[in-house]
């Protein structure tokens, strides 16, 4: 194993720990200050996931870093290595316009956050009724996609290859 090839391999790893753990960890908190009712919970709770959705950012960057770097690396082609190309299209097709759906919603409710100062505002409350409804929507369909990544980076299948 190269040494270029052990870096791009640590900042993949890194990056779906740093974009999985804290996205995990904010998806829980925001759910349970949703459900809870309690205004001035979901408040606290959406300033505190802040620094988490940060890492989030992070992570996805990392991750699509070390992906990058590996695949030069690796010197793997996803057009006769099929894993890897039903990997990445799963990626592009699924994960990252999720990705993107979800920062723009957490855009808009930062916007709103910030007018909001120590009260809760309607519109905040309409903008993180939408993002938390998104994640409901898609939840099953990105768990699905992650691990059916992480099972064909894993196993490897030599699907036709
Ligand atoms: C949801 C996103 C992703 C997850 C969870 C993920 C996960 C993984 C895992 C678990 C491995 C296995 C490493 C091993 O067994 O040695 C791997 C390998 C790899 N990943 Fe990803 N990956 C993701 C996205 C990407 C993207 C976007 C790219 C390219 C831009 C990429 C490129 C690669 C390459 C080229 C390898 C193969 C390394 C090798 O076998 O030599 N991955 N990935």
């Amino acid at each position: 194993m190269s040494s270029q090839y052990s870096l791009f391999w640590f900042l993949h790893f890194t990056g779906i720990i740093t974009w999985l753990g804290p996205t995990t960890a904010a998806w829980a908190l925001v759910r349970r200050a949703v459900r809870s009712g309690d205004d001035r919970l979901l408040l606290w709770v959406r300033r505190a996931a802040q620094p988490l959705y940060r890492l989030e950012e992070i992570g996805l960057a990392l991750l699509l870093l070390g992906g990058l770097g590996l695949l030069h690396a690796s010197g793997l082609n996803p057009l006769t290595d099929h894993w890897l190309g039903i990997k990445l299209m799963l990626f592009a097709v699924v994960v990252l316009p999720m990705e993107i759906v979800h920062f723009r919603n957490l855009a808009k409710v930062n916007r709103a956050l910030r007018a909001a100062g120590d009260t809760m505002t309607d519109d905040l409350r309409q903008k993180i009724g939408v993002e938390d409804r998104y994640i409901a929507r898609v939840f099953w369909l990105s768990a699905a996609a992650i691990a059916a990544i992480i099972l064909l980076a894993i196993f490897k299948p030599q699907l036709g290859a």
